[in-house]
């Protein structure tokens, strides 16, 4: 079945659709680039042809990339250079041909997709948010192998290629005509036209590069991408930050580094260490990970398999958001940049216009970035209304309230809510800490309740805990689904119980860093062991990041819920009454020489410190972190909170940035091996009874592993 569509030219134009009926997105396999070699012969071999206009009948994709499905099934390191070698090899034979090629962009121009539009002589994108034109390999642990890492700073120069390349920056319509990646950029409807006027044009004159002006980038920008030796500098200060932000971890942004070096020599330099570079990647336990996160990702997509309720994103048309706080303006805002009809209420006008202060920054912020035009920006503003009452509520096909964390208040918002909405209203709640089904205690219909737990900021994280209570209607789920959809979210359906999946995970390791304050020799050893095992910062961070009372009232409900293997360090308690006294709780300080406790709360800990002989190792502070998540994990499964052990990694990869090389805490917990981490937890807990493996990890060792092992290449992650 090809991706390539097309019949006689007429005039001397050939108009090529490309649409993969097979696939709902349009992505290169090798049929497909067997198919376009076949249609470069075509047209090589017919004079009459003078130009050939692509455009894709998906809406809202070009070319999405590489078939990574394919990519996956790749039987080993020659193979994956081999795809590498022919796919350069087809789009150079593109890129010779005498006739002119033109790419209508409208949709997802990604990876392969951008690299195949790179070897056209014109592109044009329309400025849809649809439109994302960008290399993400690296995302995948691969690096663009089809002469990306030549054409893009060929194209746009050294310095705008650098972030894309490095780090799969996507770029909208018109950002993406600002860099030059595009010759220009207009209404989607105005495409066919824009490409009639360069087919005219190129008749007249022979080329229409006539047509656009580029624009000029500023001096030193020019300079570096023209004088030999700044690029090398250029290439070797990006390749410093990428080391410090990747901390060596990520083999991809270094293999595209080698690849622009090699580039920098020659073109054919560079497109042989493109080969050589995938041929690596596609072997690298690194890659085999990033590829399951991100078909963990694409399957989270699609409603879990026992739903059967219909999931219809164009259904969320009107909504309410109740609670104008961080959260509430956060998430009306992107359910307004959805255009989503949306309300946002709160008790007082001030604090309704707080809400809208947060909110128009937030459009502010894109609008100054460039992310979103003056016109979206009116439209996003346009499509939210502050209010401090229910009114317009009955048109509500979702309401997601955001208010005050307090079960009484949160109970009588919900029946006034179930008042002022319809039936068929879907009320969720985005609470952190208490129960959907006691929030839904009282309220008519409750299985129209369902928990969207949305994280901080919500325009940031990715994930949305979508929370079922055993009333909860699948219409109910189906909408939550729809919203998180709409919102271009990942969702993960748990059940509800304290601290729903990720919460409760968070708490045994965050927890764990209050008793191992006492014991270490150096405070920040704690930090440096989990930066170091991959997590985005140290627990001590996070709890400031969090807040020392919110993160204090989320342990306490810890406790309450789940006993002693969640009892607070007794540290946390003191470190907090030391710093109200001096009217600051944070505890870490970052200076010229590095992150430090604070001063009050170094004495806290010198204060408790155990006198020990000897102190954790850094392997030993990354098992007493992260083995307790493991064991929770698995009494998570064991209860059903988390339906498979694949929904963990995934939430806990997009919910806490755990460590994606590692593949998320299950993959991490079967590379070490199941019994290996009971054993060292019933050492542990001699000494500390809270560390004791629980029956559910014990029956989990039992069968082998929480995850059958993965069919990709390559070994597996090794451990820490
Ligand atoms: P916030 O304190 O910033 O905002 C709460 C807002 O709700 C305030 O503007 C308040 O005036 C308003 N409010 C109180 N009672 C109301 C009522 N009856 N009707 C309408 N508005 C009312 O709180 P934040 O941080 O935005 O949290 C809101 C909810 O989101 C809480 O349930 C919290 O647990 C949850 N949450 C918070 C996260 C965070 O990191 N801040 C993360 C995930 C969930």
């Amino acid at each position: 079945m090809t991706m390539w569509h097309y019949d006689d030219p007429t005039d001397g134009l050939l108009h090529v659709t490309i649409e993969r009926a097979d696939k709902p997105v349009n992505a290169f396999s090798k049929q497909a680039l067997d198919d376009l070699a076949k249609l470069v012969t075509h047209v090589r071999n017919d004079k009459s042809i003078e130009a050939v206009v692509f455009r894709s009948e998906k809406p809202g994709n070009f070319i999405a990339g590489a078939d990574v499905e394919e990519m996956k099934d790749l039987p080993g390191a020659d193979a994956a250079r081999e795809v590498s070698r022919y796919g350069q090899q087809v789009f150079a034979d593109l890129e010779a041909l005498d006739a002119k090629t033109i790419c209508l962009i409208s949709g997802a121009c990604l990876g392969g997709g951008l690299e195949f539009a790179l070897a056209c002589d014109y592109r044009l994108a329309d400025d849809t948010s649809k439109t994302k034109i960008g290399l993400p390999e690296v995302m995948l642990g691969l690096i663009p192998g089809w002469g990306g890492t030549v054409r893009l700073p060929k194209t746009i120069g050294l310095v705008d290629a650098l972030p894309m390349i490095l780090s799969g920056q996507q770029l909208t319509g018109p950002r993406a005509k600002r860099k030059g990646v595009v010759h220009d950029c207009v209404p989607t409807e105005a495409l066919p036209f824009a490409a009639e006027r360069i087919v005219q044009t190129i008749r007249a004159k022979g080329s229409a590069d006539s047509l656009f002006r580029t624009r000029k980038k500023p001096l030193a920008t020019r300079w570096i991408n023209s004088v030999g030796f700044l690029k090398s500098y250029a290439i070797g200060q990006a390749e410093k930050q990428t080391l410090k932000a990747t901390k060596g971890k990520y083999p991809a942004p270094v293999e595209a580094i080698r690849a622009l070096r090699a580039g920098l020599q020659s073109e054919q330099e560079g497109y042989a260490a493109e080969n050589t570079a995938i041929a690596e990647l596609s072997q690298h336990p690194v890659t085999t990970e990033l590829m399951r996160v991100f078909f963990l990702s694409e399957a989270a997509k699609k409603p879990p398999e026992w739903f059967t309720a219909e999931v219809d994103v164009d259904a969320v048309e009107n909504a309410a958001v109740i609670g104008a706080g961080a959260m509430g303006a956060g998430i009306a805002q992107l359910l307004a940049r959805k255009g989503v009809w949306t309300r946002l209420k709160d008790i007082k006008p001030e604090f309704v216009a707080n809400g809208m202060k947060v909110l128009r920054d937030l459009v502010g912020k894109d609008l100054k970035r460039k992310k979103l035009t003056k016109t979206k920006a009116t439209a996003v503003l346009d499509h939210v209304s502050p209010t401090t009452d229910y009114n317009g509520l009955k048109h509500a096909d979702v309401i997601v309230e955001a208010i005050v964390e307090n079960i009484d208040v949160k109970r009588s918002v919900f029946c006034e809510l179930a008042a002022a909405s319809n039936d068929k209203t879907v009320l969720a709640t985005n609470t952190s800490s208490l129960l959907v089904k006691e929030i839904a205690e009282g309220v008519p219909h409750p299985e129209r309740v369902v928990g969207l737990h949305f994280f901080n900021p919500p325009h940031k994280m990715p994930l949305v805990e979508i929370v079922k209570t055993d009333e909860t209607s699948p219409e109910a789920i189906a909408t939550a689904f729809a919203v998180v959809k709409k919102l271009g979210k990942t969702g993960v359906v748990v059940g509800d119980c304290a601290g729903f999946l990720v919460n409760r995970l968070l708490s045994p390791y965050m927890n764990e860093a209050g008793f191992l304050l006492t014991e270490v020799e150096d405070p920040m050893e704690i930090e440096k062991a989990a930066v170091d095992f991959g997590m985005p910062m140290g627990p001590l961070e996070l709890t400031d990041l969090v807040g020392a009372h919110v993160a204090a009232h989320v342990a306490g409900n810890m406790h309450a819920a789940y006993g002693s293997r969640m009892e607070p360090a007794p540290l946390w308690a003191e470190l907090r009454a030391a710093g109200d006294a001096k009217g600051d709780t944070k505890l870490v300080v970052k200076s010229k020489k590095g992150k430090s406790l604070t001063g009050t709360a170094m004495r806290v800990v010198e204060k408790n410190r155990k006198p020990k002989v000897s102190r954790p190792t850094r392997d030993e502070i990354v098992e007493r972190l992260i083995y307790p998540v493991v064991n929770e994990a698995a009494i998570c499964l064991d209860e059903g909170v988390a339906e498979k052990a694949e929904d963990v990694d995934l939430a806990m990869i997009f919910g806490t940035g755990f460590a994606p090389f590692r593949g998320g805490p299950m993959r991490y917990a079967d590379s070490v091996g199941l019994a290996n981490i009971v054993t060292k937890l019933e050492q542990l807990a001699q000494e500390h009874p809270r560390l004791a493996p629980s029956d559910a990890l014990r029956a989990a060792a039992d069968r082998g592993s929480f995850l059958e092992p993965l069919t990709t290449n390559g070994p597996t992650a090794g451990a820490a």
